[in-house]
């Protein structure tokens, strides 16, 4: 049985995967298994080797990946482009940051008289068979973010890319074969997330559970996990907030890049702006003017603004916005949705009464909340379920400080736009937006585990 893929830009049809049902999966988690113990037993070098040998396939290939990506996905195809390029970085750096990854040597000395002559060899093992689930938006590089740091520790890989970017992700996948990667260390499992999913979560084979998307999903498998270690990078509500000192065209074009880019389907994107009443004025009459210049269209074209991932995602902003308006936001821009496709909106006098004050849209909208202090800037931000990233903008270094050190977030931006890059930086979300930390030395370190070998001397 086979799942079609249709792009979102125009609904045609770009192919098909197989629908995997419980036996396929069942034979891909033994074989992963079977697989791990050899892999597990190569040197680093040897597996760096064919990380090094997948990343050239895939720059090599680029053109034709970022071409897929773009037609499945709807992203504008620079973006694409830049992903997958990115991904060739990100591959290459953990193949070399595999062999850098060291155990370690503790004397008993250290402690106590009577442990004096204790030695404990700290090794740092692989976990075993890694579910890597990843989510449309970042169908190359949020897969390679799991699969390559997993697979250069020793881990075997169990993959599940989105339904949408499922064709991306099985190129990412050919690149490895093409390198010579041995048979069952990384596989892939196609099918919906709502009928396979559960199975694929509660597999007795599988170790360890690497997973990006959204909050709901990754509480899900949170609870299905149970004692079993996972890494959850889930959604997010970043907000930028603006103080009175701040650069404000530096401000404006940093909160629209990082508002609208990708039509605002990016965890990471600034999905409120929190400005101090004085100079919410300016700021917003520069923050309009950016906006009125994004280009809309189709992602082959030079354009930001695309059709969303699918109609519903997009009925779902259009209710945010409606909301906003029946409770008194005022709409600077002009509301237009055309079936998947929505216009690039900014709201102005957001209030907390209103949803889109809170809730995650993935998509372009921007809703700005004027603030009379910046403690209640403060306030706001951390009032939020999600705990991504924050921006703060200040010329005060004083303050930008006091506020990164308050926000309730993984990473805090000091005058740029938040987002998740280089991909060898820490990235976590607390609250609501995660579990665990990614990044290429943190993700190795997070599916590595420790064994201690405990000598007397
Ligand atoms: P999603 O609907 O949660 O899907 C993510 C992945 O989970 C897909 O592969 C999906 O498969 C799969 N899935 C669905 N149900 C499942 C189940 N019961 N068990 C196991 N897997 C299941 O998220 P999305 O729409 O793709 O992505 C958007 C969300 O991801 C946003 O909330 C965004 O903020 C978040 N996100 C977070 C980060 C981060 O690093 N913090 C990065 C990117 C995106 P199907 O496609 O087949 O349903
Ligand atoms: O969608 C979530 C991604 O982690 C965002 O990555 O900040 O590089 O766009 P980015």
């Amino acid at each position: 049985m086979e799942i079609d893929v249709l792009s979102p830009i125009d609904g045609s049809l770009l192919g098909s995967v197989k629908k995997m049902f419980k036996e396929d999966v069942d034979n891909i988690y033994v074989k992963s298994r079977n697989s791990f113990k050899l892999w597990k037993d190569l040197s680093t070098a040897k597996r760096s080797e064919y990380m090094y040998k997948a990343s050239e396939i895939l720059e090599k290939n680029k053109e034709k990946i970022a071409d897929i990506m773009s037609k499945e996905i709807s992203k504008p195809y620079k973006d694409s482009m830049i992903e997958v390029e990115r991904t060739v970085g990100l591959i290459k750096y953990s193949a070399e940051e595999g062999m850098r990854i060291f155990g370690e040597v503790i004397e008993g000395k250290n402690y106590d008289d009577s442990s004096k002559t204790k030695v404990a060899i700290v090794k740092r093992e692989p976990v075993g068979v890694v579910l890597a689930i990843s989510p449309f938006n970042y169908p190359i590089n949020l897969a390679a973010s799991k699969i390559v740091p997993a697979l250069i520790s020793g881990n075997t890989v169990v993959f599940k890319p989105a339904s949408q970017g499922v064709l991306s992700g099985i190129e990412l996948v050919k690149c490895f074969e093409e390198a010579g990667l041995p048979e069952g260390v990384l596989q892939v499992v196609t099918g919906k997330g709502s009928e396979i999913g559960d199975y694929l979560n509660t597999h007795k084979e599988i170790d360890f559970i690497n997973f990006t998307g959204s909050t709901p999903i990754g509480e899900r498998i949170g609870m299905q996990a149970k004692m079993k270690p996972i890494l959850l990078e889930l959604g997010g509500k970043d907000a930028a907030i603006v103080l009175e000192d701040a650069d404000l065209d530096k401000a404006s074009k940093d909160i629209v890049s990082g508002a609208f880019s990708y039509s605002g389907q990016r965890c990471t994107a600034i999905k409120r702006v929190l400005v101090i009443d004085k100079i919410a004025d300016e700021l917003i009459l520069k923050i309009k003017e950016k906006v009125s210049k994004l280009r809309v269209g189709n992602p082959f074209d030079d354009v930001e603004i695309t059709p969303l991932i699918d109609e519903k995602s997009a009925i779902f902003v259009e209710e945010l916005i409606n909301d906003a308006i029946s409770k008194g936001a005022i709409a600077l821009t002009e509301i237009k949705r055309e079936k998947n496709l929505i216009y690039p909106l900014l709201l102005d006098k957001v209030t907390e009464d209103m949803d889109i004050a809170w809730v995650e849209p993935f998509g372009p909208v921007l809703p700005i909340i004027r603030v009379k202090t910046e403690e209640e800037a403060l306030e706001i931000a951390n009032k939020s379920e999600y705990g991504l990233q924050s921006s703060i903008f200040t010329n005060n270094i004083d303050k930008a400080f006091k506020f990164a050190n308050n926000l309730e977030v993984g990473t805090v931006h000091i005058n740029n736009k938040t987002q998740r890059g280089p991909d060898n930086f820490p990235f976590l979300g607390i609250k609501n937006s995660g579990a665990g930390v990614q990044g290429i030395r943190h993700s190795i370190l997070s599916m590595t585990k420790i064994k201690t070998i405990v000598i007397d001397m």
